[in-house]
């Protein structure tokens, strides 16, 4: 395996096993480490319109020489935008900005708002081919059983928040008994867990650093990570995970270290736990 290796979704198509996230990334930082991802291999970078850097990553991707279907890039359908009448205007603001003919994965942000028409908007655009997988964010069990009263097509990801604090057990199980694909966002605990003393201690024993065992970690529950990183020693650190594997002891003491806490960003209120 290395960094463009794949997961496949339940459609048949394939996903790289690390994206590199950019939330918070920004101007000319955020179009250099996505160029900086691409020449080391990474295949994979997620962003948002709530991010407001489509426009920099969509460069990137023309910029970089690369042939387009060798890459894959995410984009997210923010909340407020989940409601009748915003969504098409949504996903076409989406592609423009990213100056690309189609998307290869786009998600519903959050559980908000109209996730039942929404969803339906999501379908016809993978209909159409200008989406060419579609998936959601930020659902637990419920929302995904909400969702497949109603879905013609299941979600083939659901991204969610995980980190050693946050192991997050039950949507795993629940998502990788449905066949679907689960991602990490905030999969470094954004950047906090890399001086605890049981992931620093593992990361000596094997010689990496704390977030290559972190993000190994990731890649042993078959989960799909996200790490934002602007810098680009870091970014080419954090795809240098395919030479080691953690012991089921070691797996075991990052699973034990869950909190059930969230590292993150605050959650919209309106989300329902
Ligand atoms: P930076 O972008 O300045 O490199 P997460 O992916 O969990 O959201 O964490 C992202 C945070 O972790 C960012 O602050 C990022 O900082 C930092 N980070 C990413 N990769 C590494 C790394 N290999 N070592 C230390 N910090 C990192």
């Amino acid at each position: 395996m290395n960094v463009s290796s794949t997961f496949k979704l339940n459609n048949g198509n394939e996903i790289p096993v690390i994206a590199l996230g950019s939330w918070d990334s920004r101007g000319d930082e955020a179009y250099q480490a996505c160029l900086d991802a691409l020449s080391a291999g990474y295949r994979h970078i997620d962003t948002a319109a709530y991010y407001e850097n489509e426009s920099l990553v969509g460069a990137a991707v023309r910029d970089c020489e690369i042939p387009r279907e060798e890459i894959f890039v995410t984009s997210k359908m923010w909340y407020e935008d989940m409601v009748e009448g915003k969504q098409e205007a949504a996903f076409e603001k989406t592609l423009k900005e990213l100056g690309l003919e189609y998307v290869d994965m786009y998600l519903l942000h959050w559980p908000i708002n109209d996730v039942k028409g929404s969803w339906k908007v999501l379908e016809k655009y993978y209909e159409q081919g200008l989406i060419k997988n579609i998936g959601v964010s930020n659902f637990r069990p419920k929302h995904l059983k909400q969702l497949e009263v109603t879905a013609n097509i299941a979600p083939a990801v659901d991204q969610i928040e995980i980190c050693p604090f946050l192991v997050q057990e039950e949507t795993v199980n629940y998502c990788q008994e449905h066949d679907i694909v689960v991602e990490a966002w905030g999969p470094l605990g954004k950047g906090k867990q890399l001086s605890e003393p049981e992931i620093v201690a593992i990361a000596k024993k094997y010689n990496k650093t704390p977030a290559q065992i972190i993000l190994r970690w990731h890649l042993q529950r078959g989960i799909v990570s996200l790490p934002k990183s602007v810098h680009k020693e870091r970014i080419i650190q954090n795809a240098d995970i395919f030479d080691f594997e953690l012991s089921k002891e070691d797996m075991q003491i990052m699973m034990s270290m869950d909190l059930r806490e969230s590292t993150g960003r605050g959650y919209p209120e309106q989300y329902e736990y």
